[in-house]
């Protein structure tokens, strides 16, 4: 939530003010309502912000025209104050020197902001950022240096911040600091230096970059970080590290193909991200493996997508053998378990493993009751990572797009194959059978680029229900994370539909009461044991005139028969590659929901009112 980016450098000649602008466009699925860039230049800061998509601020140079030597820029999802140009950030102190972004929420800012104005600081903007500038700016008047003075600033304010400062007298230099908020630093040594939410975003322009932890402060100079600890103001070493990610994962092109939006572009490298998936270190799935069997208790928790990718894990894990396990929205996990069992390990499941609840949760029941984190993440270095005991990298790569899809395929699978390694160290089933299973999971990759082929039938079936304005998704057992999960999708890209994943077995208790003829219900149908019963829930649409559109393996004969519309996922006939389809039939849904849309002219990246990284509670 909310996309930082900034740059110092040694390099002359170097564009700074469009270099930050790209660099904020990369980031513009944290915060997509208004953007602003703020550069120190002659001993001023010249600051320019507007409400707004970046290219449309842009659209005459605006951004690209500014003149400076380092800087830093914005892109908001507004949570203190209206998406207007007075409330985008950069934010500047009374004297116009200090410019700051921030990205989180600070708690004690109308406390801090009336002693401000009581001591004559005028405010500009409804934010609660803007009480930074104003106490940097006392503290250097009390004659602190600009480091010091942000410290005592960060200390006096509660709450969650990824800060950057920068000063109109101190050109060498500018300052980050971080508080639950994320923060990464990319290097060119000897050269340039950038800050940013996330690391997509100077991807592009180098791979060795500094993750700054909780309560740090960070002096950037031109291609040198100075790292110090904010409480003890010691300074602390810190090794660089190489992202992994390929420098063009940041952009829309994928086997130089073209595309027009990222999610399709990340819909396209599902297959090889799987692949990928499935050569994850041994090591981590022991770890999980084993620490889920020795537990008492066991939950499972995180948001959104990667919760309906915990539901999909969970039942997997249960079904191979493994303990049941309680699931628990990160957002409800406190108020749900007001204690914590002795001996729990709780799994976390994020693609950014900045989620601030899904943090919340974790942090609450490992410092007050000593339980294990085990968690599923798709980016090194992110906070989740810190507070697990045990973390799966999920190998997506970067994942541009709003609405996540990618990261949940590789989420299921590496929580499948835990799965499939809790059966082979309890032994309860033939080593023969777990290898067959696993054989068939493996598959999953295979499986996923012959949907692909058949992309343009679910194409055609998007069109076909393109103008629908509400839609059920129904199934049962282990495929209602399916079901969640391609409702969610339609509901979030395709903001004209109303979409709600339901047990189909439940829909007669209240939601049939809203079929007519042509209510389109999407069944999540294959053949395992919940078959027989979802057919009966099939009938039960049909007589009401509901538009049935099934999900059905591609031997499928009996639901197929009944829809008017099919979507065959070519999966052998055999349990085990029936058994571990999980991610193929959700799959076709996320491919479903792209295409309307899609179809429908939205903004398939950054859908409205969304925004990726949900770092505020
Ligand atoms: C849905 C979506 C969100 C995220 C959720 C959790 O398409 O993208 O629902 O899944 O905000 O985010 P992470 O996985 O980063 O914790």
């Amino acid at each position: 939530m909310c996309g930082i980016f900034g740059l110092i450098t040694k390099k002359k000649d170097v564009p700074v003010a469009k270099l930050i602008r790209e660099g904020l466009q990369r980031l513009e699925y944290r915060g997509y309502d208004s953007a602003g860039i703020a550069l120190v230049h002659d001993g001023k800061i010249e600051c320019r912000k507007d409400s707004g998509r970046i290219a449309d601020i842009n659209k005459d140079g605006w951004f690209d025209s500014m003149e400076g030597s380092f800087g830093v820029g914005h892109t908001r999802w507004a949570t203190h104050g209206p998406p207007v140009a007075k409330n985008s950030h950069p934010h500047l102190d009374c004297k116009e020197k200090i410019a700051v972004v921030h990205n989180g929420i600070l708690e004690n800012f109308q406390q801090l902001r009336k002693e401000l104005s009581e001591r004559g600081h005028e405010f500009k903007s409804d934010t609660d950022t803007e009480v930074f500038p104003h106490l940097i700016e006392e503290y250097i008047e009390k004659g602190m240096d600009l480091k010091k003075a942000v410290i005592e600033t960060v200390k006096q304010c509660k709450g969650a911040y990824g800060i950057v400062v920068c000063h109109a007298d101190t050109p060498d230099y500018m300052l980050v600091a971080r508080k639950e908020s994320p923060l990464t630093i990319g290097i060119t040594p000897g050269e340039t230096t950038y800050c940013a939410s996330d690391i997509p975003a100077f991807l592009p322009l180098t791979k060795t970059a500094y993750i700054l932890d909780d309560d740090e402060i960070a002096v950037l100079y031109p291609g040198q970080v100075e790292i110090f600890d904010i409480e003890t103001n010691q300074k602390r070493h810190r090794d660089p590290m190489t992202v992994q990610w390929s420098m063009d994962a940041a952009a829309k092109t994928l086997d130089g193909k073209e595309y027009k939006w990222f999610m399709h572009k990340e819909l396209h490298e599902v297959p090889r991200k799987i692949r990928e998936q499935f050569k994850m270190p041994q090591s981590d799935i022991d770890a999980f493996a084993k620490t889920i069997m020795d537990a008492d208790q066991v939950f499972i928790t995180a948001a959104g997508t990667a919760y309906y990718a915990c539901l999909a894990g969970k039942f997997q894990i249960t079904r191979f053998g493994g303990p049941y396990i309680q699931s628990i929205l990160c957002s409800e996990f406190k108020d749900h378990l007001p204690e914590i069992p002795p001996n729990s390990v709780v799994m976390a499941v994020s693609q950014s493993g900045e989620t601030a609840d899904t943090i919340e949760a974790v942090r609450y029941a490992r410092e007050n009751y000593g339980a294990k984190v085990c968690s599923v993440v798709n980016v090194v270095g992110s906070s989740l990572t810190r507070y697990s005991d045990h973390v799966i990298i999920t190998t997506a790569g970067p994942e541009i797009a709003v609405a996540s899809q990618k990261a949940y395929c590789c989420q299921v699978s590496a929580l499948s194959m835990v799965a499939l390694r809790i059966a082979e160290l309890k032994g309860e089933m033939e080593k023969d059978e777990v290898k067959k299973y696993h054989e068939a999971l493996i598959e999953t990759g295979n499986v996923c680029d012959e949907i692909l082929k058949k992309e343009d039938n679910i194409k055609s079936i998007a069109k076909a229900v393109s103008e629908k304005t509400n839609f059920y998704y129904l199934a049962r057992g282990a495929s209602m994370a399916a079901a969640l999960e391609g409702a969610l999708k339609i509901k979030e890209i395709n903001p004209k539909a109303h979409a709600e994943g339901y047990a189909a077995g439940e829909s007669k208790h209240g939601p049939i009461a809203l079929i007519r003829d042509g209510f389109p219900v999407v069944f999540v149908a294959p053949p395992d044991e919940t078959y027989d019963r979802l057919i009966g829930n099939v009938m039960e649409m049909k007589a009401r005139g509901g538009l049935i559109i099934s999900v059905v393996a591609d031997f499928d004969e009996k639901i197929s028969e009944l829809s008017d519309y099919t979507i065959e996922v070519p999966i052998k006939n055999n349990k085990y590659a029936i058994t571990m389809s999980a991610v193929p039939f959700a799959y076709t849904l996320q491919i479903l929901a792209y295409h309307a849309a899609e179809i429908n002219g939205f903004d398939v990246d950054k859908p409205t009112n969304l925004a990726k990284s949900v770092t505020v509670k």
